[in-house]
């Protein structure tokens, strides 16, 4: 053993710790702003159950077969690979994941930016006696501006970066466990506010009553890739944290609870979101800005809502927060026990890093708008590369990895290892999907999403 693991590795305390750390992960922006921007764009409720089936047949499998990785290796996602399958191309499926990671958290961090200055901005008032239009030009000028939104960025990833700097309990156990209570009891607030607002059947309308006509190749390509993001899945933050998840814990609940946990999260957030589209006439596809500007409407129109607007967008940073560590943690992790970095210097290299990423990704949504890769500035890129690409190859490279390399047997043994049995049946139907039907239907949806074959 070299002298990297004299103090071993961190680890979580307990089952509540490992849940809310990966339900922390899994619940964030992608549950609170992209699901129901994305939703709105691509016609709410097929979507919306194309979505749910991934998540079910496709999320649960993925984020088993990523936590059974990092338990057994005990390492890195680039370092859990070259162990489990050594002098073998496998670990690139780590590097993968460590550009994702990059990616990810380069946009990421300026959405959250936005949340951060969203808090100054209710603490301040400024959205009282504002219309939809006016709200929607706060909204387009401050995140066009050159200088407000890098500055709030870089706030959020200061926050992102001291959390992880403290590591696994001290820093990030310690700190979902609080938040993720109260983001929960926020969200219920918020949505008995929506459902009671005149006209919130439409929005409900919207969300719960399916039209399938209206899904299109690149809507299922975005629900693949919606259901991955939201969860996490596919690029190693669960065999990341895997890693530190301790022998006699049982990973098959943490699979279920983490998507069962996030997906509610994401349907309350739609319950609260898309009421207040309809009741104020603004249109469901209307993009990125979607909660930033009919929430701020639904807050100055709601008894309390100066205070629950200040909670409101606390939380999405906290949100935001519990996810964005994870990502950074991906990167952390790796530059500490592959490139021999210590802990405080791989923490603040990654984290410099990816604010300066971030910072190019913000200024492309206005200054450097012109720069497009395929017609999409930095920042659209950037996430639709990692969400519909990367973790969706990802997750299918993690698929066959555990079914075809790492195998039935394997996967037993460490799954039993709390020392509960697992069922023939559970454990067949798993190795069933990872071998064959993750990977032939992530390949058929990809390909036709990006319009190589049609049906
Ligand atoms: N799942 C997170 C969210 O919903 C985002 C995320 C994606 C986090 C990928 C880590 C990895 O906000």
């Amino acid at each position: 053993m070299s002298k990297e693991r004299k103090t071993g590795r961190g680890e979580f305390s307990n089952r509540f710790g490992v849940i809310a750390a990966a339900a922390g992960s899994a619940i964030g922006l992608g549950n609170i702003w992209r699901f129901p921007y994305i939703t709105g764009e691509y016609g709410g409720g097929a979507f919306i159950c194309v979505y749910l089936f991934f998540t079910v047949a496709l999320g649960i499998p993925l984020v088993l077969s990523e936590l059974v990785i990092g338990r057994k290796a005990k390492k890195n996602t680039f370092g859990a690979f070259k162990k489990l399958a050594p002098g073998s191309f496998w670990k690139l499926i780590g590097i993968l994941g460590l550009f994702a990671a990059f990616f990810i958290l380069a946009f990421y961090s300026v959405v959250a930016g936005w949340g951060v200055n969203y808090v100054f901005a209710s603490v301040n008032d400024a959205f009282v006696s504002k219309n939809p239009g006016q709200l929607n030009d706060l909204f387009l000028n401050f995140i066009k501006d050159p200088y407000c939104p890098i500055l709030f960025q870089v706030i959020f990833m200061v926050l992102t970066g001291t959390i992880v700097f403290f590591g696994i309990k001290n820093g990030i156990e310690k700190n979902v466990k609080i938040i993720m209570p109260v983001l929960f009891v926020l969200i219920i607030a918020l949505d008995i506010r929506a459902v009671t607002l005149p006209g919130a059947k439409d929005g409900l309308n919207f969300i719960f009553n399916p039209d399938f006509s209206k899904l299109t190749a690149q809507g299922v390509m975005s629900a693949l890739g919606q259901a991955f993001f939201s969860l996490s899945v596919g690029m190693g933050i669960f065999i990341t944290y895997g890693s530190y998840i301790k022998d006699n814990e049982s990973l098959v609940k943490v699979s279920l609870s983490v998507p069962l946990a996030d997906t509610v999260i994401a349907i309350l957030a739609g319950v609260a979101i898309f009421p207040a589209v309809f009741a104020f006439g603004i249109a469901p596809g209307s993009g990125p800005g979607l909660v930033f500007i009919t929430l701020p409407n639904i807050f100055q129109q709601m008894p309390g809502g100066y205070i629950f607007s200040i909670f409101f967008f606390l939380l999405f940073v906290l949100a935001a927060l519990t996810s964005s560590i994870s990502l950074l943690e991906v990167v952390v992790s790796f530059f500490d026990e592959e490139l021999k970095m210590k802990r405080s210097v791989a923490t603040i290299l990654a984290t410099s890093i990816i604010t300066l990423l971030g910072m190019v990704c913000s200024l492309s949504l206005g200054l450097l708008n012109d720069y497009t890769f395929f017609g999409k500035n930095l920042f659209d890129s950037l996430d639709w590369v990692s969400s519909n690409l990367l973790m969706p190859a990802g997750g299918m490279a993690i698929s066959i990895f555990i079914g075809w390399k790492f195998g039935k047997f394997k996967v037993k043994n460490e799954l039993e290892k709390n020392g509960s049995g697992i069922s023939t049946v559970i454990l067949s139907g798993f190795i069933f999907i990872v071998k064959y039907v993750a990977p032939v239907a992530i390949l058929i949806i990809a390909l036709n999403g990006l319009g190589f074959i049609k049906f």
